[in-house]
C-alpha cells in the first residue's frame, strides 16, 4: 500500500471553529467544512512537492552540462541588456547550450539572449501562453492595490493582470499607452513592472482617483491627459511630446463596450435590488460607451488606426472586450466582431486571445426559473501585433504545425 504523505491533521481545527462560530455558521457544517480545507492543504503540498522535485531535476540535468561563465563569455553590451534579474546575478550566472544563447541565473531561470520581446525566462513565457487566466484578486487590503480609492469606477482592471500583460509584451523602461485609462489598472501596472506609461481618459474624476491611488501607494505617478482620445490621437501633439524620439512597446486597452454601461439595468439587477441607475462613464457623445454598436466599431477602429504610428514596429495592441448577452438571432459576440474588425487594418495582424476569468464577480440567478442566462464571469483579452512583413512568416509556420 502506497504509504501516506500526511499523517497528523494540518489544520487548528480548534482556531478555525472559533472562526465558524464568529460568523454564525451552523455546526453541523463544522466537520465538512475542515473536512474539505484540510483536503485542500494536502492537494496543494502534493503538487507544489511535484513542482519543485521536477524543478531540481531539470537543473541537475542543466548543472550536468557544459556550460561557461556569463562573466566570461558575453560582451559588455549584452550584459547591459540582460534583464535586471540576471544582470544582478551576472557573476554567477552561466551560459549554457552549444548555440551558446541561453543564459541560466543561479536559481535555474533561463533567458534567451535573442529575445526581443520582454525580460521573461523561457518558463515564465511558457506559463502567460496558457490561454485561460482565472483569478480571485482581493478587493481590500495591500493586495487591492487601492480599490477602496478606485471603485469610483464600475469596471475597474485588477493591476496585477495589466502588469502581468504589460511584462509578457514590454522590457523593462519600455512604453505603454492606454487611452481608455479610467482609473489607471494599466498605469499601475506599469508602475509596477518599472515602464513608463501615458494614459487618457475623459473623466477627470477617474484620472484623479488614479493619482489619489498612486499616491496612496507610493508609486511613481504615470503621465496622464484628461481628454477626449479620439481628437487627442488625431492631433498628436500631446503624444508627441510625450514620446519625444521613443515609441510605444504596447498599447494596452480596456474600451467601454458599446452603449452596455449607458443603458438602463433591467431584470435581476433591478429585482435583487442591485443599483438600478445607469452608470455611464460620462454623459459625453464621445465616451465610445455612450454610442451605438456600429458607431463603436468605427470610431475604436479609426482609433487604433491612429495610435497606430506611435507604436514600435512589432509593437503590440492588447484588448480587453466582453460579449454582450444574446439576443434573439443575434449572438452579439463582440470579441469576434472587434477581432474581425480590426483585423481589416493593413498593419496589423491578429494573434490570438486569452481569456479572463474573474472569480470575484458576483453569481446572479438570470433567467430563473425559465430559461438559460449565462453569467458572464470571463472577459477576452484580444492581442495584435503591428506587423513586420517577413518576420511573422516563421511564426505563421510555427502556427501552423500546432
Ligand atoms: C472600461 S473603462 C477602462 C477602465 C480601466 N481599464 C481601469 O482600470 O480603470 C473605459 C474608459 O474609457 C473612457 N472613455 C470612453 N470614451 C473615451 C474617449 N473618447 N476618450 C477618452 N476616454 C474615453 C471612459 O471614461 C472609461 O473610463
Amino acid at each position: 500500500m502506497k504509504k501516506k504523505l500526511f499523517k497528523n491533521k494540518l489544520i487548528n481545527t480548534s482556531e478555525l471553529e472559533n472562526i465558524y462560530k464568529k460568523k454564525k455558521i451552523d455546526e453541523k457544517l463544522f466537520d465538512e467544512m475542515n473536512d474539505q480545507i484540510e483536503k485542500n492543504i494536502e492537494e496543494y503540498l502534493t503538487l507544489k512537492f511535484k513542482e519543485i522535485a521536477n524543478k531540481n531535476r531539470l537543473k541537475k540535468i542543466d548543472n550536468d552540462k557544459d556550460y561557461f561563465k556569463a562573466k566570461d563569455i558575453l560582451t559588455r553590451s549584452q550584459i547591459n541588456n540582460l534583464p535586471s534579474w540576471l544582470r544582478n546575478n551576472i557573476k554567477d550566472s552561466k551560459v549554457i547550450g552549444s548555440s551558446k544563447n541561453v543564459v541560466q541565473a543561479p536559481d535555474g531561470r533561463k533567458y534567451h539572449l535573442k529575445n526581443p520581446l520582454n525580460d521573461l525566462s523561457g518558463g515564465e513565457w511558457t506559463f502567460f501562453l496558457n490561454s485561460v487566466i482565472t483569478t480571485r484578486y482581493p478587493t481590500s487590503g495591500n493586495e487591492s492595490f487601492a480599490h477602496e480609492i478606485r471603485k469610483i469606477h464600475p469596471s475597474p482592471k485588477p493591476p496585477q493582470l495589466m502588469r502581468d500583460i504589460i511584462k509578457f509584451f514590454t522590457k523593462e523602461d519600455e512604453l505603454v499607452f492606454d487611452y481608455f485609462m479610467g482609473v489607471g489598472g494599466t498605469l499601475l501596472g506599469a508602475s509596477l513592472s518599472n515602464r513608463k506609461a501615458l494614459g487618457i481618459d475623459l473623466n477627470k474624476d477617474f484620472v484623479k482617483s488614479y493619482k489619489k491611488a498612486n499616491k496612496l501607494l507610493g508609486l511613481e505617478e504615470q503621465k496622464t491627459i484628461c481628454g477626449n482620445s479620439i481628437s487627442i490621437l488625431q492631433k498628436k501633439i500631446k503624444i508627441e511630446s510625450f514620446l519625444g524620439k521613443k515609441k510605444f512597446s504596447l498599447i494596452l486597452i480596456d474600451p467601454p463596450y458599446s452603449d452596455m454601461m449607458s443603458r438602463k439595468k433591467t431584470g435581476q439587477a433591478v429585482k435583487s435590488k442591485i443599483d438600478a441607475n445607469p452608470t455611464p462613464y460620462s454623459k459625453s457623445d464621445n465616451d465610445l460607451g455612450n454610442m451605438t454598436i456600429d458607431n463603436f466599431y468605427a470610431s475604436l477602429k479609426s482609433m487604433v488606426e491612429d495610435s497606430l504610428q506611435f507604436l514600435k514596429n512589432n509593437g503590440h495592441l492588447v484588448v480587453f472586450i466582453k460579449d454582450l448577452q444574446p439576443k434573439t438571432k443575434a449572438p452579439n459576440l463582440l470579441h469576434a466582431d472587434l477581432i474581425e474588425n480590426l483585423n481589416l487594418i493593413n498593419n496589423l495582424n491578429y494573434l490570438g486571445l486569452k481569456i479572463w476569468a474573474d472569480l470575484g464577480v458576483n453569481l446572479y440567478p438570470y433567467g430563473y426559473p425559465y430559461s438559460f442566462v449565462s453569467n458572464q464571469i470571463h472577459q477576452f483579452i484580444l492581442i495584435f501585433k503591428k506587423k513586420d512583413d517577413e518576420k511573422d512568416k516563421s511564426v505563421d509556420s510555427d502556427r501552423r504545425k500546432n
